[in-house]
């Protein structure tokens, strides 16, 4: 099984995420690579099995880079005729989208479009999306907004209570892989 994890990071706290990520593949000795989404990046998102999109949230959505990067992906694969309508389910195709956020005027429910929006990317290429994963991230650069919102004091955070839940989810979802695969085995 192939992964890929593809993230953003303007200040770090989502790239952590991404790394406790590749550490748990890694140790399952699974073959991982890990791409920091840049203004260039183009790739080919259907020679992976296992996809993980993170994002820090930025007004509610996904940053810039990432926004772009699936912008220009769809626009590619409405050329090579790969995305069509009613998206068909790819067998064997799986993502993970996830977040960091500080949700200082409403919590959670602020970061949850922009996880959605990553979702509804990948089940419009075929991808199973099977979880959404939401960690909070100290408001980089705003004591107010890491103090005083509707988390309270999110300072230090993702910490490593975060990480190890972020690491234990990873744990999960290559049960539920392991599960599938045993399962399509036993159908054929
Ligand atoms: C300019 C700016 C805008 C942000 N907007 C939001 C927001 O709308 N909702 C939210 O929950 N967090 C927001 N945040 C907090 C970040 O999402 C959070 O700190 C995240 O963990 C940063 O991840 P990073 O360190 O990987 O960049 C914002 C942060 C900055 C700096």
């Amino acid at each position: 099984m192939r992964c890929l994890i593809l993230y953003a990071s303007l200040g770090g706290n989502t790239e952590r995420v991404a790394l406790r990520i590749q550490d748990v593949l890694r140790a399952e000795g699974l073959d991982v690579e890990s791409i920091k989404v840049g203004h260039e990046t183009q790739i080919n998102l259907y020679q992976y099995d296992l996809i993980f999109l993170g994002s820090p949230v930025r007004l509610w959505l996904p940053v810039k880079t990432v926004m772009d990067f699936v912008r220009r992906t769809i626009i590619h694969y409405q050329k090579t005729g790969d995305l069509i309508p009613c998206s068909p389910v790819r067998p064997g195709k799986y993502a993970i989208c996830f977040c960091t956020y500080a949700g200082p005027h409403t919590g959670i429910s602020e970061a949850v479009p922009a996880v959605k929006w990553m979702r509804t990317f990948f089940e419009h290429l075929g991808f199973v999306v099977l979880d959404e994963w939401y960690t909070v991230g100290e408001f980089t650069g705003s004591e107010e907004n890491s103090t005083r919102g509707r988390l309270g004091d999110i300072k230090g955070r993702p910490n490593e209570d975060d990480l190890l839940e972020i690491e234990n989810k990873t744990k999960g979802i290559l049960e539920v892989l392991k599960l599938f695969r045993s399962h399509s085995l036993r159908s054929r």
